[in-house]
């Protein structure tokens, strides 16, 4: 009887397929909105998690570090190195009119800026991309990485905020 019951729930986790509901034995009548908001919640509780990884506020303080070389947001322009905007999942070397290294281009070969990615390059530039001209030490703190990768995470590719 439990052991149904459990499948039942799983079932209805996903698909919501059991009609008018089901009994659990200690908890009282399942119905399928009671099934969504278990999914919800559980769904809710990922999401917080991943968000608690870095902090945007703290991040806009690292960011100063990189604003020598790069700018973010809505007017944002190429500088010594290129715009920023919607770089958590942009493409290697995809800023039209900015001349990015000869070994940055080589490397990137279809790779995507994703957090990992950024997090290793953000440790020690070089690396990474040991030809690249980004003239940047790195930063040695890991929370460092992670809030300004959460602050730059903020900003779509046309510079709107997410
Ligand atoms: C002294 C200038 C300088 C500083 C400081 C600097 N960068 Fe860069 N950055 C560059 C240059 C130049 C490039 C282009 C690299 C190449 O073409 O090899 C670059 C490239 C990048 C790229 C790859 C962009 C792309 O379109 O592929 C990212 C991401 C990046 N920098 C992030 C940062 C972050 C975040 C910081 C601060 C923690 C920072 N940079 C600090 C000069 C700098």
């Amino acid at each position: 009887m439990r052991d149904a019951t459990v499948r039942h729930l799983h079932q209805g986790l996903t698909s919501c397929s059991v009609d008018g509901g089901f009994k659990h034995p200690n908890r009282g009548r399942y119905t399928c909105s009671d099934c969504l908001m278990i999914a919800g919640t559980a769904l809710l509780a990922l999401t917080v998690q991943a968000s608690a990884e870095g902090d945007p506020a703290k991040g806009e303080k690292v960011f100063k570090k990189c604003a020598a070389c790069h700018a973010v947001g809505p007017e944002a322009k190429n500088k010594v190195g290129p715009e920023l905007n919607g770089i958590v999942g942009r493409a290697w070397g995809a800023v039209d009119g900015y001349k990015y290294s000869a070994n940055l281009l080589e490397l990137a070969d279809g790779k995507v800026w994703d957090e990992e990615t950024l997090d290793v390059y953000l440790t020690k530039p070089k690396d990474l991309i040991p030809k690249g001209k980004m003239a940047f030490a790195g930063l040695k703190k890991e929370d460092d990485r992670a809030n300004v990768i959460a602050y730059l995470n903020q900003y779509n590719e046309d510079g709107s905020s997410k």
